[in-house]
């Protein structure tokens, strides 16, 4: 039986030829079930055409990937119009030692980006993770005071922003400051981040000064993961007020979207509504949508029709969600280009959480995404 339709293919051949063509609502396939091949698949439209009239389309890279030689640059340059460095721009990639940079990761994906017409996202500029010790601690490992950090990250933003000034468009100027896991909604700020130890909330404010000093036109987002559950989106929603309100530079937000296949429609729509009133972009910056109903659903390293059919009903309402606040985003960018390469693997559980496959050929779901774009 087959387990998706096929676009291009009259409903009247399929019944023919003894075929149903059934909506992923109507059959819930075996979880075993193996993706059967197809060999009269649709063309695969190149995400970058198919969301032209909408937003860029973006994917997190490694210096590897971008690279006109590796299947990865190829596919690269066919389907995104917009990359993000997936570790290279971080504070520990950039000046690992205190002083010292190293831009040639960094370059090499500005250079391939600019080479294929691409915008560069860079991410990120502050941050608790992935940073290095002397940002945080002194030769004896205690917190540095509030006026050294701040010249040290003021150094930091400066150079980095001032390097790629005209070339990359939008910063993460702060990832992941506020405090989640907190049903309550009481505590407002990741208070475990040095950041926050040394300096108190008011960082977030100064990071976002400097990064506009330095490239008084790039685009300057808060970027964080859980933002549409309520007890986060009003903490983000809050803490961006008082940035606008104090005439803080701060132009958008990003949602990471670490999403799942049962993430919650209302959820999403609720956050962008909410963050509409604020007058910000909205950019999803870092979108993948994993196979598994939960952390603890047994993995499997074959993808199978259960995961494809979750994947399609999950990333059909997410787009169908995107493309109708289309006027308030204005990126969206999977972490990732294909299953081959993704942080959420295990070794026994793997998350195919892309619309191409681990040899970068288009999924079922992408012919589900795709058919969606064709029928607005
Ligand atoms: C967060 C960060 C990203 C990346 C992912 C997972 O979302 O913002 O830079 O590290 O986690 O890898």
């Amino acid at each position: 039986m087959k387990r998706y339709c096929i676009n291009l293919l009259p409903v009247m051949a399929l019944l023919l030829l003894g075929l149903s063509c059934t909506s992923p609502e109507e059959i819930v396939p075996e979880l075993d079930d193996p993706i059967e091949e197809d060999d009269n698949v649709e063309v695969a439209i190149p995400l970058k055409e198919l969301f032209k009239d909408y937003f860029p389309i973006g994917a997190a890279v490694t210096p590897q990937q971008a690279n006109l030689g590796t299947p990865h640059g190829q596919a690269l340059r066919e389907h995104f119009s917009s990359i993000t460095a997936e570790n290279v721009m971080k504070p520990d990639a950039l000046q690992r030692v205190k002083g010292q940079y190293t831009w040639g990761n960094a370059d090499q994906l500005v250079k391939f980006a600019k080479d294929n017409g691409m915008l560069v996202r860079g991410h990120c500029l502050t941050w608790h993770a992935q940073s290095p010790d002397w940002m945080f601690y002194d030769e004896n490992g205690e917190l540095l005071s509030k006026e050294v950090a701040l010249a040290q990250l003021e150094e930091h933003i400066t150079a980095v922003v001032s390097r790629y000034k005209g070339d990359v468009y939008a910063w993460d100027v702060v990832n992941e400051a506020m405090f989640d896991w907190d049903p309550e909604g009481v505590i407002e700020y990741r208070e475990d981040s040095p950041w926050y130890q040394m300096i108190g909330e008011t960082y977030i404010d100064s990071a976002f000064v400097y990064a506009h000093r330095a490239d008084p036109d790039a685009k300057l987002f808060y970027n964080d993961y859980n933002s549409i559950f309520s007890w986060k989106r009003h903490k983000i929603y809050n803490m961006v007020k008082r940035l606008k309100d104090n005439g803080i530079p701060i132009h958008g937000i990003g949602l990471q979207g670490h999403w799942n296949v049962n993430t919650s429609e209302s959820d999403i729509r609720t956050t962008l509504d909410l963050f509409r009133t604020l007058d910000v972009e909205i950019q999803i910056t870092e979108l993948d949508v994993p196979v598994y109903l939960s952390g603890d659903e047994p993995g499997a390293v074959e993808y199978n029709s259960t995961f494809s059919f979750r994947q399609k009903a999950a990333y059909s309402m997410i787009f169908q969600v995107l493309l109708d606040y289309s006027d308030l985003i204005t990126n969206v960018t999977f972490w990732g280009i294909g299953d081959d390469h993704t942080w959420l693997d295990r070794p026994d559980r793997k998350a195919f959480p892309f619309l191409f496959d681990e040899d970068l050929k288009p999924k079922p779901v992408y012919f589900e995404v795709q058919k969606l774009v064709q029928n607005q």
